[in-house]
């Protein structure tokens, strides 16, 4: 097993956002290796009960290594962040002073071949940051219908050629079924790079497909839009709210909740729509996105896609 120390992205941006406000009690959401956790628990000694929560068991793992020296404050979870209002329960608290998520996939996810997240190392067509659920990755590309493959594609992948890859995979998996990484790469990459299909992106081009699959198979839009809601009534009024994204489908749906719990207007949808006061929520602590630093984006290329917001609730 290969494996690279994750570096946390956006922290000192992060700490910044937390730094002139006592916290008592908080809640990282994607635990990861705890790089995110330790630097707070750190920065913030008057914090008493601290919550980690990750769906990958394996995070928990090497997580509650490193954080061993705080093992007092700590309480683990290996839950979905989706869950958070079951876990404040469970922990006996009913509001934190803060929260912070920092969504995808880790590096060490990435660089675990046996977890399927990467097209650069061969492994099981899986994907599933919890091995508790029981949909794989192999699962939507052997089973689902090509109606429903196009749609991930095309709204998850934002792939420009969804209609020919799901049609490809529909086609080829009558002869035999995709169980590797390899065995998708190997099939697809040829033809995404000729000359007659679209081409217009320096990425790699399974890229966009392994985006799709990965999203499908963890849910991740939908436990994301979850999460919000509850998390903002888990606050405690003043405490802030700290999402850090990485690509643009998860960067709307933050920016588009932070942005209609700050204002003061409610629209009522349909024809002849109104809009109607309401009491904001929230305030906006980012008017326009935090995004890494130039010397960040060289050290880590993977932090280049990142973006920061936060609010506050009023
Ligand atoms: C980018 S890493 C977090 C890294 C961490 N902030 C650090 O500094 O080490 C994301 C982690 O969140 C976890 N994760 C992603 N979505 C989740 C969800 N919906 N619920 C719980 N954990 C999630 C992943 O399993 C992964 O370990």
């Amino acid at each position: 097993m290969f494996m690279n120390a994750h570096q946390s992205v956006l922290l000192d941006e992060c700490l910044y956002f937390f730094k002139d406000k006592p916290l008592f009690s908080f809640i990282d959401g994607t635990l990861g290796a705890g790089g995110h956790t330790e630097a707070l628990l750190k920065e913030h000694p008057e914090i008493q009960k601290f919550i980690g929560i990750d769906q990958d068991s394996d995070a928990l793992l090497i997580a509650k290594k490193r954080l061993n020296l705080f093992k007092e404050k700590i309480i683990f979870y290996h839950r979905n962040f989706s869950e958070i209002k079951q876990v404040l329960m469970d922990a006996g608290l009913v509001t934190v002073d803060g929260i912070l998520v920092d969504l995808g996939v880790s590096s060490m996810q990435l660089d675990t071949p046996e977890k399927g997240f990467s097209f650069l190392r061969d492994g099981p067509l899986d994907m599933r940051m919890d091995k508790r659920q029981v949909l794989t990755a192999a699962d939507i590309v052997n089973t689902w219908e090509e109606r429903d493959l196009s749609y991930i594609l095309k709204v998850y992948g934002e792939e420009k050629n969804w209609r020919k890859v799901a049609a490809a995979i529909v086609k080829e998996r009558n002869q035999r079924l995709f169980k590797t990484t390899f065995d998708l790469v190997c099939f697809l990459e040829p033809l995404l790079r000729e000359p007659s299909w679209i081409k217009k992106t320096k990425i790699h081009p399974l890229t966009k497909t392994f985006q799709a699959l990965r999203i499908a198979v963890n849910q991740e839009l939908e436990k994301l839009e979850f999460f919000l809601k509850d998390a903002l009534e888990s606050l405690s009024i003043g405490g802030r709210l700290a999402v850090i994204t990485f690509h643009s489908l998860e960067d709307r749906i933050v920016k588009h909740f932070f942005k209609d719990a700050a204002s003061d207007k409610v629209s009522t949808s349909g024809i002849g729509g109104v809009f109607l006061d309401k009491v904001p929520e929230c305030k906006l602590l980012t008017k326009k996105p935090i995004e890494p630093s130039d010397d960040e984006k060289e050290r880590n290329p993977r932090s280049r896609s990142a973006k920061l917001r936060v609010i506050e609730k009023l």
